[in-house]
């Protein structure tokens, strides 16, 4: 990974005018979209897992190369953390970034299925870290993004403390509101990164980026 970062660029100077009417619209309905059986054979595996384990769960959605779920389990001795992202290319990487803890896993897999699953299978989270997602800064991407996606409301149903970071602001802007428009408040605050859990958040730090933090309680 190159040390240098550039800032985002949007063709969106603010919030996206259509971000309450798609929020409202997402959580209006059920997504249906097929679930794969791989996801179906994962979620059974990750199931005992926690059977065997019974103990609050922190997940970390969209780990990346899983340094911070690492980072989070020393953090949530008193839990089991899950690191959840569909690059193969960035889970095989994580051995580079086991610390000795055994208290976390870091698998392969698609966030759109386990959301669902998870739901499906009431399971409520203790913590849930979202750590530098994919931006998509385009505004006709807006329904790629977390908060603007389908999937919002299992974001919303999986409970507990969120943390969402980001270096794009606006995502983080868009991420209050909609969690406004579903009755929840979000604090939002900029981020001062002494020891960086992640990789993009070393990455975006070492550039000098600003980056920030937004908080809700779930429960
Ligand atoms: C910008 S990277 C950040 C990775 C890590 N959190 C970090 O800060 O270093 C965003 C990650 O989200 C993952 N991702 C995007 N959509 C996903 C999905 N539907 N299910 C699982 N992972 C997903 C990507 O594979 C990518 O690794």
């Amino acid at each position: 990974m190159h040390n240098r970062s550039r800032t985002i660029v949007s063709n969106q100077p603010g919030l996206h005018h259509n971000l309450a009417t798609t929020v409202a619209r997402h959580l209006g309905q059920r997504f249906l979209a097929p679930i794969s059986e791989r996801s179906r054979e994962l979620f059974a595996e990750l199931s005992d897992w926690r059977q065997a384990n019974p103990k609050p769960l922190v997940l970390d959605s969209c780990c990346g190369v899983g340094e911070s779920t690492a980072n989070l389990a020393k953090r949530h001795p008193e839990a089991i953390v899950l690191g959840i992202d569909k690059s193969a290319l960035r889970i095989d990487k994580h051995s580079h970034y086991h610390n000795g803890v055994d208290n976390y896993r870091v698998v392969r897999g698609d966030l759109n299925d386990l959301w669902r699953l998870m739901v499906d299978a009431n399971w409520r989270l203790s913590h849930h870290y979202l750590l530098y997602p994919n931006p998509w800064p385009k505004a006709a991407h807006l329904q790629r993004r977390w908060h603007g996606g389908p999937l919002f409301p299992s974001l919303l149903a999986l409970g507990g403390q969120l943390q969402l970071r980001s270096n794009w602001l606006i995502y983080l802007q868009e991420f209050q509101q909609a969690l406004a428009v579903a009755g929840h408040q979000g604090q939002l605050a900029a981020l001062e990164v002494v020891e960086p859990l992640t990789p993009f958040e070393r990455k975006y730090r070492d550039s000098g980026q600003s980056l920030y933090q937004l908080q809700a309680n779930l429960s």
